[in-house]
């Protein structure tokens, strides 16, 4: 079943020519299913709102990052640094092309074998982004997407985060990702939506395990809480309803 599904993927390997991989695979989430598009955008710019707030106050935090030798490498390169964080964090849940009809399976609990390929997705995603010249850098975000920080949880378990040039970046995603999850009200079907404070008191629980033990204090600082309450309330209803124009526009041009 497994080996079925990872040869759907193989059919986002040619991607027509002149189309970039990012875009194709995007519009294709945004058809096959809206809130994945949605929380794929959400995330993305949940991820670069960390990393600008982190970039102009902990700038040291960036060293490893490919390039970056020392905190004046970091300073130089911080408009690359934020533009990878969007692009790999947009891109991080491209392996759910194929394990979308999984994932959204409403009333009743998921067979073992459906949690298997729900698992898959990071190294499918990973495949996908590395087979291809403009989202090659990206694969390791996509991989480690669900390993705890610690590299003693999450999946896949033979991926050692710590060894990643994209550590940091990893730190972030995993962040946004867990509180794009934990506070969506619309798009998933596994939750009723908590707010940004109690997702900060989730992270403080898993600060220095699951999360980056410096995250919590980033979050509660008064310029971070305020971007973020934004982007989860005002930010992901124009999200939503941009992504209903698209639909719309799509539809009335068919
Ligand atoms: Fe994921
Ligand atoms: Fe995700």
């Amino acid at each position: 079943m497994l080996e079925y599904y990872s040869r759907i993927i193989e059919r986002f390997i040619d991607v027509p020519s002149g189309v970039d991989l990012e875009d194709f695979v995007m519009q294709c989430i945004a058809a096959i299913h809206p809130p994945t598009y949605v929380l794929s955008h959400m995330e993305g710019q949940i991820s670069e709102c960390l990393c600008y707030h982190l970039l102009r106050t902990e700038p040291e935090r960036f060293i490893g990052f490919p390039g970056c030798d020392s905190v004046e490498d970091v300073l130089a390169k911080k408009d690359e640094i934020l533009h990878f964080t969007y692009h790999a964090t947009l891109c991080h849940d491209f392996g759910k092309i194929n394990i979308i009809d999984t994932i959204f399976v409403y009333g009743r609990k998921l067979l073992d074998m459906e949690f298997n390929i729900i698992r898959s997705h990071p190294v499918m995603g990973a495949e996908l982004l590395a087979a291809h010249q403009g989202t090659r850098t990206y694969a390791d975000v996509a991989r480690g997407h669900h390993r705890w920080h610690n590299d003693k949880g999450g999946y896949p378990e033979d991926f050692i985060t710590a060894n990643s040039p994209y550590k940091i970046i990893l730190d972030l995603a995993l962040c946004a990702d867990c509180m794009d999850a934990a506070t969506d009200m619309v798009g998933r079907s596994y939750n009723k939506g908590k707010t940004l404070h109690d997702y900060i008191n989730e992270l403080k629980e898993g600060a220095g395990t699951r999360y980056a033990a410096w995250l919590p204090e980033l979050l509660e600082r008064k310029e971070v809480y305020e971007d973020l309450e934004y982007m989860l309330t005002q930010g992901r209803a124009d999200i939503y309803r941009n992504t209903y124009k698209l639909l719309r526009s799509v539809q009335e041009k068919a």
